[in-house]
C-alpha cells in the first residue's frame, strides 16, 4: 500500500526519520509531507507512533482532471460501495493548486456529490455528510489538473493527544511542538527546560518522547477504526506493543515554567490528568529570575511575537532581555528560540549557530539555535 503522511512545512525530514524508525519503506519526503509504502499494519503503526504527522492518507486513485465534469466522472467511477455503506457518514477535504478548478469548497462538494450519487445508484440510499466527525474522511488533492483521491486514516487529525490546552495562550499545535523538540536533537538524558511554557506543549511532547510513549495512545480514536475494513485484532496487537514499549520518565529531567500562573496551573493539571507528565517539574517565574537546574541541557522557548499594535517596543525590550538572560544565567546550555518575528529575534543580540525555517500555519517562522558558551 502507498501512503502519504502530511506535516507542517519544514518538518518533512523529521517526519521521514520517524518513518524510518517505524519500519516503513520507500520513504520519500515531498512538499508538506512524506510518501511511504507498507502494509495495513504500517498504516496503523504510523497513526499510533508518528509525532509530527498531521494526517496519514492512503491514495486510492489518481486521474487527469481538467474540468469539473472530469472530477465528477473520475470520482463516480471508483468503487465507493466497497468502502462506504449508506449508513456511514462522509466528509471531503480538498486542497487545490495550479488547476482549472480553483475553489476548494466547490471541488469538495462535487466530489461528495459523485460519491453520494454512486452509493444511491447502487443501493437506493444516500449516505449523510458529517464534516466534523465522519465515518470516512476523504481527501482530494488537485495539482496541475491531476487529481489524487485518498482515504484519511487519521480522521480528525493526529495532533489530538488528549491533553487539553487553553486556547487563550496561543498553544503550539502538538505535532509542531513535537517537531521542534526533535529538531533540538535533545539527548533525552540531560535537562530539558521551556521557561515560557504556556500550556506546556513543549515539555509535554518532550515527556512523550523521553518515555517512549506512542502519541496515538492518548488519542481518543482514529478514522480507520470506523472503516468497513478495520482489523481490530491487528490494532489491539499494536496497542499492546506500544503499551509495553513505554518507559518510566526520570524525575528532574523536564521543566516547564511561565510567568503566567494560570498557564502553569493548567499545564500541570493537563500533565497530571493525562498521565504523561506527572514527573515534569513546573514553576511559576519570570524567565529573567528563573534559576537553571544544576548541570546543563537544552532550553527551548516560544516567546510571544504578538501582532498587537503598540506592543512592538515592549517586545523588543523583552527579546533583548532574553539575550541578556541567556548570557548571564544559562552558560553551558544550548538554547533554541522559536519565533515568527525575525526583526524581534535580532534583538536577542547573539549570533545563532543554526537557523531553521518552519511554518506555524501560514506564518513563516525560525527556530534559532544559540550555543551559550
Ligand atoms: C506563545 S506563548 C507559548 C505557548 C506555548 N509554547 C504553548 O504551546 O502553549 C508565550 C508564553 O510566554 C510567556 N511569557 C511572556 N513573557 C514571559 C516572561 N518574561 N517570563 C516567562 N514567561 C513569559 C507567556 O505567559 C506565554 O505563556
Amino acid at each position: 500500500m502507498d501512503f502519504f503522511a502530511t506535516t507542517t512545512k519544514g518538518l518533512e525530514d523529521v517526519l521521514a526519520d520517524e518513518l524510518v524508525a517505524c519500519g516503513a519503506s520507500s520513504i520519500e519526503p515531498a512538499n508538506g509531507g512524506v510518501r511511504f509504502s507498507g502494509s495495513l499494519r504500517d498504516g496503523y503503526r504510523a497513526c499510533l507512533w508518528l509525532r509530527t504527522a498531521n494526517r496519514v492518507l492512503q491514495p486510492i486513485a489518481s486521474f487527469a482532471c481538467p474540468s469539473q465534469e472530469a472530477l465528477y466522472e473520475g470520482v463516480y467511477a471508483l468503487h465507493w460501495e466497497e468502502l462506504l455503506s449508506p449508513r456511514m457518514t462522509l466528509a471531503v477535504d480538498a486542497n487545490l493548486r495550479d488547476s482549472t478548478i480553483t475553489h476548494s469548497r466547490f471541488a469538495a462538494l462535487k466530489t461528495k456529490d459523485a460519491i453520494v450519487d454512486r452509493i444511491r445508484d447502487r443501493s437506493g440510499q444516500r449516505p449523510n455528510v458529517d464534516p466534523k466527525d465522519p465515518d470516512l474522511r476523504i481527501n482530494l488533492h488537485l495539482a496541475r489538473n491531476q487529481c489524487t483521491i485518498s482515504l484519511d486514516l487519521a480522521g480528525t487529525g493526529l495532533h489530538r493527544r488528549g491533553y487539553r490546552r487553553d486556547p487563550t495562550i496561543a498553544p503550539l499545535k502538538e505535532t509542531l511542538a513535537a517537531g521542534l523538540v526533535a529538531l533540538t536533537g535533545w539527548d533525552r538524558a540531560s535537562h530539558f527546560v521551556d521557561p515560557m511554557c504556556g500550556s506546556g506543549s513543549l515539555p509535554l511532547e518532550a515527556a512523550l518522547l523521553a518515555s517512549n510513549t506512542a502519541p496515538g495512545l492518548l488519542s481518543p480514536s482514529f478514522g480507520f477504526q470506523r472503516w468497513t475494513s478495520f482489523d481490530p485484532p491487528l490494532w489491539q496487537e499494536l496497542l499492546d506493543e506500544a503499551e509495553q514499549a513505554k518507559r518510566e520518565l526520570p524525575a528532574n529531567l523536564i521543566f516547564g515554567s511561565d510567568r503566567d500562573k494560570r498557564a502553569v496551573d493548567l499545564a500541570r493539571r493537563n500533565a497530571e490528568s493525562s498521565g504523561i507528565g506527572a514527573k515534569i517539574r513546573w514553576f511559576y517565574s519570570d524567565f529573567a529570575k528563573l534559576e537553571p537546574p544544576a548541570g546543563q541541557g537544552t532550553l527551548i522557548c516560544n516567546p510571544p511575537y504578538g501582532e498587537r499594535i503598540g506592543a512592538e517596543q515592549e517586545l523588543e525590550a523583552f527579546y533583548r532581555k532574553i539575550g541578556d538572560t541567556f548570557k548571564q544565567r544559562w552558560t553551558g546550555w544550548t538554547a533554541w528560540v522559536f519565533t515568527g518575528n525575525l526583526a524581534l529575534a535580532k534583538r536577542i543580540g547573539l549570533k545563532p549557530a543554526r537557523r531553521i525555517v518552519l511554518y506555524n500555519g501560514p506564518i513563516e517562522c525560525r527556530l534559532l539555535k544559540f550555543d551559550l558558551y
